[in-house]
């Protein structure tokens, strides 16, 4: 998730675009530039770091450029995807007279870029964007900037949101979408084009939003939208009514509700470029560990802290299931102390959304120097852990703002069902068939995971009834369990209730004492292997007179009557289970906190990446 910004009128077009670019810093802020366009060459500036280093870096060192009052100007400030944090990844990407930014991900980049290098283009950049930049050059050759920039998008495979200026059409800014978002702001004598409406919203509420395939060419008085192949349409202007900070969080009162919301975009972009079309194959070629090497794996070590650590008890059910491969899961703090004795053939796994947890990376450590491959699942491209271990598998969630973990956690647990596949594959555990079938499992998943999110409506009404309680149990089996532990800490940590989550099966061993007359207990049942013992542990609540909240993919008679309150979510597989079952627990616990009036997205004691022991 990057943030891009355009804008040709009569103002100071960097100091328009370096505002606005500030005001889109919450979609990205590891680099950071601007292009425009001064006595008909274009500019650049770029580094890496916030919007104030950029805006420092033009004042002192281009004075010249926000001296010459320049009136058309794009920007960007970056999330990286693909290529560390660096000046000469940071955005705009220029080839010839064109200078683009980008937001999304070109699943198809490696193919282009090896035929363009073939054509005699230099690329200079590790990005999937450089490649847009040189098919746009290579193909205005022959046509205009419009019809060159059609051609190029339709090689594109992936995502992106595109602003392309051209120093030979130097009136006009180009924006084009496909699954990134995209929006123009119009007004009589000046144009807008951003990813987001924040980024204008001060100068301009008269917005046009535009859809996949679409191509708006915006000159400063005038403004043409097209379909993808170049046929013009009329679209409506929109007057958008939010304030500027509601807008930055897209409308949605907290970050974290934002981004409880942007789940199924989430996992579609961590899956995006890693399943063949057909479901025959995860790709996994960027993991830095070889086929060999995945056939090889006896035992894995799976360590992370807080909420990654629950995604790893997660991955060990599905990898021990169907990799069949044994796996050890500790929390960080405790394995970096442990001394572990590694055997041969280990492979050591941390988990981690900022990639600069402190106990995380000394574990990491402790893994590299006794000489076990290691690899990163991490959510921060150019992170400590990513450099450190062998090998990074991203997790493209795009950045998480609010300090308790949900998007990152949901797309941890997609990472760790296509290395288990990956791993099944290697040791030739499935049939085709089975393969596919798991692999056709997962490219449901976003749209399921929007199916979830239906529920809010559902939870709310739940957490009206129980904000006022003090404590909550959370049970669960199977992999059900350190869901049930999810919920039960993203509760805690947001509303301050205390909660516990649970093996269901060890219930009777020491929390049933807790339980008396209305007191919560949160079950998280599956129809599966399990489905009967858990059904006698609700027997045992309720015969204490708990008060049961169910969730459930199971329209079973009898679990309906046990539960006192029964929350229904369609679900997949066992172990995709744990993303759809995730999603109203997380909206319980956002919910249960708003009305306790707490600071949902700056929890009191927390930090977003403790990077201290
Ligand atoms: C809880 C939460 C934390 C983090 C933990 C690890 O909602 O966000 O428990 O999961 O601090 O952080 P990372 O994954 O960045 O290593």
């Amino acid at each position: 998730m990057c943030g891009i910004i355009g804008y040709v009128g009569s103002k100071n077009a960097i100091e328009v675009v370096l505002d606005g670019l500030k005001r889109l810093e919450y979609r990205g802020y590891d680099s950071a530039g601007i292009a425009c366009l001064t006595d008909g060459r274009i500019k650049t500036v770029k580094c890496k770091g916030k919007i104030n280093d950029l805006e420092q870096l033009i004042k002192t060192q281009n004075p010249q450029l926000l001296s010459s009052q320049p009136f058309l100007a794009i920007g960007h400030t970056r999330w990286a995807t693909h290529g560390k944090p660096s000046s000469l990844n940071a955005h705009p990407h220029c080839s010839g007279g064109i200078a683009i930014v980008h937001n999304g991900i070109i699943e198809n980049y490696a193919a282009l870029k090896d035929e363009l290098t073939r054509e005699g283009y230099k690329f200079i950049s590790e990005t999937d964007t450089e490649v847009i930049a040189h098919l746009i050059n290579k193909y205005r050759a022959n046509f205009n900037l419009e019809e060159a920039v059609r051609q190029a998008v339709k090689l594109l495979k992936g995502s992106y949101a595109l602003v392309v200026i051209d120093e030979k059409e130097p009136d006009k800014i180009i924006g084009v979408r496909m699954e990134s978002p995209l929006v123009a702001g119009i007004m009589d004598n000046e144009k807008f084009i951003a990813s987001d409406v924040p980024a204008f919203l001060n100068h301009c509420n008269r917005v046009i939003f535009l859809d996949d395939g679409e191509m708006i060419v915006l000159k400063k008085d005038d403004f043409k939208v097209f379909d993808i192949n170049g046929k013009e349409k009329s679209k409506k202007i929109q007057t958008v009514t939010w304030t500027a900070s509601m807008a930055e969080k897209g409308g949605y009162k907290h970050f974290m509700l934002k981004e409880i919301h942007e789940q199924p975009r989430a996992i579609a972009d961590t899956i995006r470029g890693r399943v063949l079309p057909d479901a025959s194959k995860v790709v996994y070629k960027e993991l830095g560990i070889s086929f060999e090497d995945l056939a090889l794996t006896q035992r894995i070590y799976l360590v992370a802290c807080g909420t990654s650590y629950h995604a790893c008890l997660i991955g060990k059910y599905m990898i021990e299931n169907m990799a069949e491969t044994p796996v050890e899961v500790d929390i960080a703090s405790e394995f970096r102390y442990r001394n572990v004795p590694f055997e041969e053939g280990s492979l050591f796994i941390a988990i981690t959304q900022s990639g600069e947890t402190a106990d995380t990376l000394a574990a990491l450590r402790f893994a590299k120097k006794s000489r076990v491959k290691t690899l990163a699942i991490c959510n921060v491209v150019g992170s400590t852990a990513s450099r450190e271990a062998d090998g990074v598998f991203y997790t493209h969630s795009g950045p998480e703002i609010g300090v308790a973990s949900t998007k990152a956690f949901t797309c941890q647990i997609v990472a760790l069902y296509l290395l288990t596949l990956a791993m099944a594959k290697a040791k030739r555990i499935f049939t085709a068939d089975l393969y596919s079938g798991f692999l056709r499992h997962l490219i449901m998943l976003p749209r399921m995971a929007e199916e979830a999110l239906k529920l809010e409506d559902k939870i709310m009404e739940l957490a009206k009834e129980v904000y006022r309680k003090q404590n909550f149990l959370y049970l669960g089996r199977g992999p059900l369990y350190p869901v049930a532990l999810e919920g039960a800490l993203k509760l805690k940590e947001i509303s301050y209730i205390h909660a516990e989550g649970y093996p269901a099966g060890e219930m009777k061993h020491g929390p049933i004492a807790l339980v008396e007359e209305g007191f919560p207990v949160v079950f998280i049942v599956s129809d599966d292997l399990y489905f009967d013992k858990t059904l006698s542990n609700m027997q045992e609540i309720k015969a204490r007179d708990g008060f049961i909240i169910t969730i459930s993919d199971s329209k079973d008679e009898k679990l309906k009557k046990l539960s006192d309150r029964f929350i229904y979510v369609e679900g997949i597989n066992t172990y995709l289970n744990t993303v759809l079952f995730t999603i109203p627990l997380q909206l319980l616990a956002y919910h249960v906190a708003v009305l306790r009036g707490c600071d949902v997205d700056q929890p009191r004691n927390l930090a977003k990446s403790v990077t201290v022991e």
